[in-house]
């Protein structure tokens, strides 16, 4: 089981991943065929019809130029053709810059996706607050999507912890992913996600609260269960997995809802020293 609940940590990590790089993609499939587009209306042919028109009465420029009726309009209307191109090239540089930022974040998500995947099992130091902010990082195109704002109450004084990050980041995935369900199924415009990390005792306590459906009193108990879910396309497995690894890290997973309708909050403790 212990073994069954690592994969299904990284299988839920390896979905996040997939999901915010196919969020990206389709923004990245959204520029390309804007671009395309535009370049397909280009009015780059008008140029080329009055290069030929120039050409034409190349023995004749000046006579053309002043003395026929089209010769004498074609300053004016390269003018605006150059115009009309100025403006479509700076909107295609837009679209572009925006295609290479995501192309750039895609490269970003996979690298830190194979950062995690080498250290699995080892245990190091690590700043909490960047861990917290790459376990973001994998959502932050679907909480854009979803519209969830997020507040950050990180102790500003927080201390480095020894620990599996490879462990943490799968715990950290899901509560945010679970918390974003959570709001999204609320259907509320003002969907909030409050990730607060509080240090005291020699532990830090790292809170994923959210504004979302709530939990009644009587899933409380049983949420942690393996197979316990209330989503149609939900495993169940997350919550487990989570508290599972939490005990392995040497510490807690816990919940904590005034019920339905009320958000709900997971406090991940972790030590700060194994003993
Ligand atoms: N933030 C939350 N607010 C309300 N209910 C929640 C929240 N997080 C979890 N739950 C409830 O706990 C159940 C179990 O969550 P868990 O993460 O273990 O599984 P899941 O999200 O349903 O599926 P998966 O295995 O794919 O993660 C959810 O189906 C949901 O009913
Ligand atoms: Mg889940």
């Amino acid at each position: 089981l212990m073994e069954a609940s690592r994969q299904a940590g990284m299988a839920e990590v390896a979905t996040s991943v997939l999901h915010n790089v196919g969020n990206v993609l389709n923004s990245v499939n959204v520029s390309a065929t804007i671009v395309a587009d535009q370049l397909k209306k280009s009015r780059i042919a008008s140029l080329v019809k009055a290069v030929a028109l120039l050409q034409e009465h190349a023995t004749d420029l000046g006579g053309f130029l002043t003395g026929d009726l089209k010769g004498k309009q074609l300053p004016g209307y390269l003018g605006e053709v150059a115009e009309y191109l100025a403006a479509e090239r700076g909107a295609q540089l837009k679209e572009l810059d925006l295609l290479r930022k995501n192309i750039e974040h895609i490269k970003e998500i996979v690298a830190m996706q194979q950062s995690y995947a080498k250290v699995s099992g080892v245990s190091e130091k690590v700043k909490i607050a960047e861990l917290i902010e790459d376990a973001l990082r994998m959502n932050t195109a679907a909480l854009a999507r979803h519209e969830l704002q997020l507040f950050r109450e990180y102790d500003p004084h927080l201390p480095e912890i020894s620990v599996d990050k490879h462990k943490v980041l799968q715990i950290l995935v899901n509560l945010i992913r679970n918390a974003k369900y959570a709001c999204d199924e609320s259907g509320r415009k003002d969907k909030r996600l409050t990730v607060r990390v509080t240090n005291g005792d020699d532990r830090v306590r790292i809170a994923v609260i959210d504004n979302g459906v709530g939990i009644p009193a009587e899933n409380l108990a049983r949420i942690f269960n393996h197979g316990f879910t209330t989503r149609k396309d939900g495993h169940g497995f997350g919550l487990h997995s989570g508290a599972l690894g939490a005990r392995e890290l040497g510490g807690a997973l816990r919940v904590h809802s005034d019920g339905p309708g009320r958000g709900a909050t997971f406090t991940l403790e972790l030590p700060l020293r194994r003993s």
